[in-house]
């Protein structure tokens, strides 16, 4: 195929937060991973990415948020860049073009609303006709659970046990309609510090040194299991100590690395407790806590519990913003390539 043309495509996605954890890679090369995750997207916030290429340029740029983005950022892109030029067979270098509505750094995931839109817009503006799936299967190599950011609602990412991880993708389980009263009130600390180390690392790590990280992968699928059928049904009472043990188990795998792997925080342990100890008063679940690589927490909960739970947990000093989000939808391209 001739060089393209100067093409260029925008692409939208959400970061998602994962209620079974991805943790772990069978196949470093084909980004594999042992276990298959279920995750929410999430709805209002964003990562707009545009991507142009141009046979002008010399050298791949990346601009994040109105400014150049580190060289580590850029290499990363670059990178997904090059698998997208060897399938559409261009030699382009590209222009990207990339902004969040909400903080980089904040621990909202921008990594993964940040490679399912660039393999999004990547793939469209080389004019590569992909299914959402295609581009999901992309997104995976610049982030794992950016797979799961292309599609909207509830999404299981399917591990496969195929050694060429063709039956390896996520799909939509429900979605964002499914449950209108399920609401995720996020709660961004003050004392979380920044991602030092990229899960992509700290997980192989885990999987190489964890004393208990083969216990988890036995307990896995029927935890999936149950946490799919909780959420087929909208069953609150029974999906919230289910996405807490899910939780409590990544946690531990975590903490049992060697050397460990410490996410939590003074106020994010002092929340935990809250919840558990919250639940324990009603005499029924009223929430679920969850959080992925970092301190900062999603607690699970419904529409009508939102207000008194915000106002107890509130009271756990350190706590810097909240946010009260609902599954939201899948990535979409805004602008076309021009034919
Ligand atoms: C704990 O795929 O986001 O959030 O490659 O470092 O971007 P990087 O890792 P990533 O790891 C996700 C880990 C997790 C669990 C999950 O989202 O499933």
């Amino acid at each position: 195929m001739p060089a393209a043309p100067f093409r260029t495509a925008t692409y939208e996605a959400a970061p998602n937060i994962a209620l079974v954890k991805y943790w772990g890679v069978r196949d470093v090369a084909l980004a594999l991973p042992f276990n298959s995750s279920i995750s929410v997207t999430l709805d209002r916030l964003r990562t707009r990415t545009t991507v142009s290429f141009d046979p002008s340029l010399s050298r791949d740029t990346f601009t994040l948020n109105g400014r150049p983005a580190p060289p580590k950022a850029l290499g990363s892109v670059s990178e997904l860049l090059d698998r997208v030029r060897a399938l559409a067979g261009t030699d382009d270098r590209a222009a990207v073009d990339s902004t969040n509505n909400f903080p980089t750094a904040s621990g909202l995931a921008s990594s993964a609303s940040g490679f399912a839109a660039l393999a999004g817009a990547a793939t469209a503006a080389a004019g590569l006709r992909w299914s959402p799936r295609k581009v999901s299967q992309l997104a995976r190599f610049g982030s794992g659970s950016a797979c799961r950011s292309v599609f909207g609602g509830f999404v299981e990412w399917r591990a496969g046990t195929r050694p060429d991880g063709r039956d390896c993708y996520a799909r939509p389980l429900f979605g964002e309609g499914h449950w209108p009263a399920l609401r995720d009130l996020v709660l961004l600390l003050d004392d979380a510090p920044e991602k030092e180390v990229r899960s992509a690392v700290a997980m192989q790590s885990t999987v190489s040194t964890s004393p208990e990280y083969a216990r988890r992968q036995e307990e896995l699928p029927a935890r999936l299991g149950r946490i799919r059928r909780a959420i087929a049904d909208r069953d609150a009472a029974r999906l919230f100590p289910l996405i807490m043990e899910e939780c409590d188990s990544f946690r531990l795998v975590c903490e049992t690395t060697r050397p460990p792997l410490d996410y939590l925080t003074t106020t994010s342990r002092a929340l935990l407790a809250e919840v558990r100890a919250l639940n324990a008063e009603a005499g029924r679940p009223v929430a679920g806590y969850t959080h992925d690589a970092g301190a900062h927490l999603h607690v699970f909960l419904l529409d009508r519990d939102v207000g008194a739970v915000r106002r107890r947990l509130r009271k756990v000093p350190g706590i810097r913003e909240s946010l009260v989000l609902r599954p939201g939808p899948g990535g979409r391209l805004t602008k076309r390539p021009r034919p």
